[in-house]
């Protein structure tokens, strides 16, 4: 696997592979790479000829009051792991080659952006959709592959990839999660060994609730219900938990239309989201 640091060199790849007539995925990461990046990985192998992986912490989707300094950072680890999966190219550069011009132009998504994860983390999105508009135009990919754990984010990148006409196809790819339901995250290590047994109670308790809905539960009072059993188990602060539809986000007050739970909550120090279609 070639590791390039730069815009220029990751042309250059990118140009010499257009050449030969390839196809060209993108994986967008900020590293500390666990399976649920490495089966992004694997999509991104049966979908194209070459992959390319970014590893870039992306300084711009931190508020001040978050973990940007603290942020695990492996890259040697990293890098084992995309030469096992037969990547073919890592893009891993730094703050200054990604906003090297002192960049003043950011990229706003409306009306997906103002509930859920936007609430509790202004500017997120922004910072988001900003690195990965730069990540696409720079790589200029046939296909990109992100993680249906962030939901609301693969919305945002779908959304702005259309309106900003950005030639690329969005693959959003099912959340990979420990063997008790947890659904992985780099930041599941910060969870000390208590709130690690309390964790997968989120997975337990959206799954127990969708399949409730499905199956009739008035949404408004199972909504509540989980809310409770949540607190009851342990969680701090439940930041949301909310029935929405899939596509625009709206809530829902039936399942007209397909639809998602979404729930986003801490432990300790320690937020947690993860979200299930509901049929
Ligand atoms: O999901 C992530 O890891 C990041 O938000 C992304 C998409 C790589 C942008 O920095």
């Amino acid at each position: 696997m070639d590791i390039v640091r730069t815009v220029v060199e990751l042309r250059s790849h990118v140009s010499a592979w257009r050449k030969d007539g390839l196809t060209i995925s993108l994986v967008p990461t900020m590293g500390s790479l666990h399976a649920g990046h490495l089966s992004l990985m694997k999509v991104g192998k049966e979908k194209s000829d070459k992959v390319i992986a970014s590893i870039f912490v992306n300084p711009l989707q931190f508020a001040p009051d978050e973990d940007f300094e603290t942020y695990p950072r492996e890259e040697n680890c990293d890098i084992l792991k995309l030469v096992e999966e037969g990547v073919d190219l890592l893009f891993a550069p730094n703050v200054n080659e990604m906003y090297r011009q002192n960049s003043k132009t950011t990229i706003n998504v409306g009306g997906l952006t103002d509930c859920l994860c936007a609430l509790s983390r202004p500017g997120f999105f922004d910072g988001v959709a900003t690195v990965v508009t730069k990540l696409l135009l720079q790589a200029l990919p046939d296909i990109a592959i992100f993680g249906e754990k962030d939901y609301q984010q693969l919305l945002v990148i779908k959304r702005f990839t259309t309106d900003l006409d950005i030639p690329v196809e969005i693959v959003g790819a099912p959340t990979i999660r420990e063997k008790d339901g947890l659904a992985l995250s780099s930041r599941n290590i910060y969870l000390d060994p208590k709130s690690r047994s309390i964790a997968p109670s989120m997975f337990s308790i959206l799954s127990q609730h969708a399949s409730n809905i499905s199956n009739g539960s008035d949404i408004k009072k199972s909504l509540k219900l989980a809310r409770q059993n949540m607190h009851d188990l342990g969680f701090d602060k439940i930041d949301y938990l909310d029935l929405r539809n899939s596509q625009t986000l709206e809530t829902c007050s039936d399942l007209k239309r397909p639809s998602r739970l979404f729930a986003a909550a801490w432990l300790g120090s320690t937020r947690l989201i993860d979200n299930l279609t509901v049929t």
